[in-house]
Parts: structure tokens; sequence; C-alpha cells
């Protein structure tokens, strides 16, 4: 006589993340960065697909499995400290890592919510952007320069989109942000399928490393097409709060129709407690436009003499992938050390809709 033999199925892998001193499981299915998100816990993340490194913790002890191999973004020493990207981990069932999470001092803490809103105002910007206001059912806090991550309640997957304004101390209930139409994309095909003005959206928020760090040093600010948001919140927040460090900022388009918003970066211009500079890049500008401003990648403009004493700037950039690695290629070559650069990707590709 034989006993049926079933086989137990595995306990999940484990986390603790210190020096929080949290014990977290981790399914199968989630990276350590989701099961710390989905705990509740304010883990530094941003783009959560291993480009940026904000989720760069030190593996203390067990084994992680790399979604994508870290050693595209760490440095043979950070691979060899113990360095491991937690948007890129995954723990086997039954194994228990220990992971030390470096958190720096100032980073803003205000508790991720979700919270329902309603589009009060759909305005295009450019020919593929548009600006979305939304009101919503209680207030959300957040730093200048996070997202939020908004979803209709028939699609599935949400998607990020930053802040395009100045937060207000305790939290707003008229959100701004801007969207860019993704081709193929879900959201933006229905967003920009017709008007939607009145429709209820789901928000989470805040997330996002990408926000203004305590110093004194000058600043430079690149953005490329929607990523003007998160840059105009920075810009008006520190305007606000009368900071002192001079600025460059090249926002980098297309077209003259591709600028928008050049009325407000006026306004912070016209504020800003010290030097600020504003260089609109075009590379796409028919030659016989009439446009006598700067034309050519924004990435061009990211050097002497267009910003003068480039080695010595705080960098903080904006756009799309192939811009920020452009500008981070031209801020190492200039000197600009890696812990003064500050960067969101905004990943809009078919492959992320
Ligand atoms: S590398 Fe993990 S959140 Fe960006």
């Amino acid at each position: 006589m034989f006993g049926i033999f079933k086989r137990r199925p595995k306990e999940p892998g484990t986390v603790r993340i210190e020096p929080l001193g949290i014990d977290l499981p981790v399914l199968s299915n989630q990276s350590v960065l989701q099961a710390a998100l989905e705990a509740g816990i304010d883990f530094p993340h941003s783009c959560k697909v291993g480009t940026c490194m904000a989720c760069r913790s030190r593996l203390r002890s067990g084994k992680v499995k790399a979604i994508r191999d870290f050693s595209y973004v760490l440095s043979a020493e950070e691979l060899k400290a113990g360095y491991i990207l937690a948007c890129q981990a995954k723990v086997a069932p039954g194994e228990r890592i220990v992971l030390e999470v470096e958190i720096d001092s100032q980073r803003p803490h205000h508790p991720q919510i979700t919270c329902q809103g309603r589009i009060t105002a759909q305005t295009p910007l450019t020919h593929d952007i548009v600006e979305l206001r939304v009101t919503l059912d209680q207030p959300l806090a957040y730093a200048a320069g996070q997202y939020a991550a908004l979803r209709p309640a028939h699609i599935e997957r949400a998607r990020e989109y930053s802040f395009a304004a100045a937060p207000t101390p305790g939290g707003d209930r008229e959100l701004r942000f801007f969207v860019r139409l993704t081709p193929g994309g879900q959201f933006t095909g229905w967003l920009f399928g017709e008007p939607r003005v009145g429709q209820m959206l789901e928000i989470t928020g805040p997330g996002g490393d990408f926000w203004l760090r305590d110093a004194a040093a000058p600043l430079v600010f690149v953005a490329g097409g929607s990523g003007l948001a998160p840059v105009l919140s920075v810009l008006e927040a520190a305007a606000n709060a009368g900071v002192a460090r001079d600025a460059v900022f090249l926002f980098g388009a297309r077209t003259q129709g591709d600028l928008y918003k050049l009325d407000v970066v006026e306004a912070i211009a016209g504020r800003w407690a010290a030097t600020f500079r504003f260089v609109p890049v075009l590379s796409h500008e028919p030659p016989d436009s009439g446009w006598t401003g700067a034309r050519g990648f924004v990435t061009e403009y990211l050097a002497a003499p267009h910003v003068p004493d480039i080695a010595g700037r705080h960098a903080y950039l904006c756009g799309p992938p192939p811009m920020i690695d452009a500008a981070l290629t031209v801020l190492a070559a200039a000197g600009v050390a890696d812990g003064h650069v500050h960067y969101d990707k905004f990943l809009d590709t078919s492959s992320l809709v």
C-alpha cells in the first residue's frame, strides 16, 4: 500500500529590510521592490525598470535572482560590495535575504495613498501632449518632481505621470499632469480618443525619487517632451522657497509647435532668486522658419560655453531614455560627479503600454 505523496508548496522567499527592521514575504512573481511597495514601505525607487539606481541596496546575506543583469548599471566595485537593484531582484521560494537600504536623510516622506479623482480639464498643449487637471476626493501630499499612477476603471494597468506643478503644504486636491500620446498605449488611446472631462480615475501616489536635493551648487535642468512636468514642479517649488542657486534650464523639443508652458517658465525665471537662463533647443525646426534660437539636440547644449562651469553643477534630467543616456555621457565627460546627477526616464515606449 502506497500513501499519496503530496509535495508541500514551498514557503515564499523573505526579505529583511535594514535599517528599518522589517521582514516581508516576496512572492515568486514579485521583485523585492514590488513586495516592499505593496506592503506600504517607502522604499527608494523611481524607474522600476533597472535604469535609475534609486533602489540600489546592499545584499548583506542570502541570494537573489536578477531579472535584468545589474552589471549594466552597477559598477564592478558596487557589485563586489554586494549592491543589487531591488526592482530587478527576485527571491527564490524558501530563500531568506537581508537587504540594507540607503535612506537619504533629506528624502521626502509622504504616505502613498490610493484615491479617486475626476478629470476637470483636458487642454491640448502640443499636437501630442495634453494637460490633465484632476480633482481628488481627498488631499494628496507629494514632493515636487514625484509622480502618481493614473488608471480609469476599465483599464487594468495604471500609468505613471509626474505632477506638473509645485505642491501645496498639507496636500493638494487639484492635480495637474502632462500626458503625451503613446502610440498603441491603452491609457493614452482612451484619453486622446475623445474629451474625458468628468471621467473618474484611480490615483495612487506619490512615488519616485526625483526631487531637489539641498545644496548650494549651481544647477542645470534638462527636459524633453512631457519631461517638462517634473522639472516645472521642481522649479516652481524652488522659486516659491526662494532657492538662490544659479540655474540653466535646457528644454528640448522638435519644433516651435512642440514648445509649451513658456509663460510659466518665464514667470519662474522672473522671480528666481539667482541667475536663471532658459534655452529652448529645437532639433527638427525647418531651416527657413525664422527661429533664431538654439538648434540641434538638447544634449549638444549641455556643455560649455552654453552651460558654464558645468563640472560644479548639480544636474536634473527628465525625458525620453535616449535623451537621458546622451546627457549622462556628456555630464560624465564634463566631470560632473555621479551623485550630483538625478534623472527620471520617461519610458513611454510601446513596449511598456
Ligand atoms: S533602478 Fe530600480 S527603481 Fe530605478
